[in-house]
């Protein structure tokens, strides 16, 4: 078993999921990245990470195969014989934005497989080797899994509903599972973040600046992966160790009500 403790990123060949590894790095951990993107494609986002001097090991799979999972996990427990921390990040958004009155269920199921479906079947995955590292207390691992979920947990936006409801959902995976692994210790945090600069929002980019210049978020700029990788560094620290199912809005303040 290595002895730095070890994070599992899924996404994280780019966008938000690519800085929460680069933050996790840097506080010393070695990280497991499962995406469904080439290595040769980011390669050069690997070699960031590994920049920091830590173990890196991608594996390209799909989330919403159950055999990419398991070798996945099967490679990890190879390689590094432990696993700390789970960062549930992957997530795509509809390939296109179609009004809830026109939504395909072909549109339906590629965002709820991926964001939903195989967020949820991953962490039963992790939670159970979770559970056997907890009981097995010579390892001494102090678990903990980090969903990324969105202000689209809560916020309706009628022109991508498929999404809200898989954030939504993944917010209710983070009370479940926060309830069901507590008596192991394991705490389960979620992130919430609001808009946040990557290839996923590269589209909408216009829209957007155009909302935040507006005044959409107290706080007026566009978010980072390194805004969302600071809360997730926190929740993995420790300092929160009385909490769990918490989550930290990272979203310049959108989710104030305000009059
Ligand atoms: N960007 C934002 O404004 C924003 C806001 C709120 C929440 N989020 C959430 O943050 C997470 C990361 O988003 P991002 O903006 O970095 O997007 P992104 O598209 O840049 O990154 C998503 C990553 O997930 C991977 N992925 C997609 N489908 C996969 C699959 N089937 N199996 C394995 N990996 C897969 C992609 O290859 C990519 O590397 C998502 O869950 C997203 O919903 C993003």
């Amino acid at each position: 078993m290595i002895k730095e403790k070890v994070a599992v990123v899924t996404g994280a060949a780019r966008g938000i999921g690519h800085g929460i590894a680069k933050k996790l790095a840097d506080d010393g951990c070695a990280i497991a990245i499962f995406d469904i993107l080439n290595f040769d494609d980011v390669k050069d986002n690997i070699d960031a990470i590994k920049e920091k001097n830590i173990p890196v090991l991608y594996f390209q799979g799909d989330l919403t195969n159950n055999q990419d999972r398991n070798q996945f996990v099967t490679k990890i427990m190879e390689e590094y014989g432990r696993i700390d921390f789970l960062i549930n990040n992957a997530g795509v958004a509809p390939k296109s934005r179609k009004d809830i009155l026109e939504t395909t269920e072909e549109s339906y199921d590629f965002v709820m497989d991926i964001n939903l479906k195989g967020t949820f079947f991953f962490t039963q995955k992790i939670a159970n080797i979770m559970i056997e590292e907890k009981e097995n207390s010579d390892l001494n691992i102090e678990a903990k899994i980090v969903n990324i979920a969105s202000t689209s947990s809560y916020t309706s936006s009628p022109n991508r509903g498929e999404y809200c409801i898989s954030k939504a959902g993944i917010s209710m995976i983070t009370k479940l599972y926060a309830d069901r692994l507590a008596e192991y210790g394991i705490n389960v945090y979620e992130v919430r973040p609001g808009i946040i600069y990557t290839d996923m929002t590269s589209v909408v980019k216009d829209k957007y600046d155009k909302l935040i210049e507006e005044g959409i978020t107290p706080i007026k700029r566009w978010g980072h992966p390194e805004d969302i990788a600071k809360a997730v560094s926190v929740f993995c620290s420790g300092m929160l160790d009385f909490s769990t199912a918490e989550v930290i809005n990272v979203d310049g303040g959108f989710h104030l009500r305000r009059l």
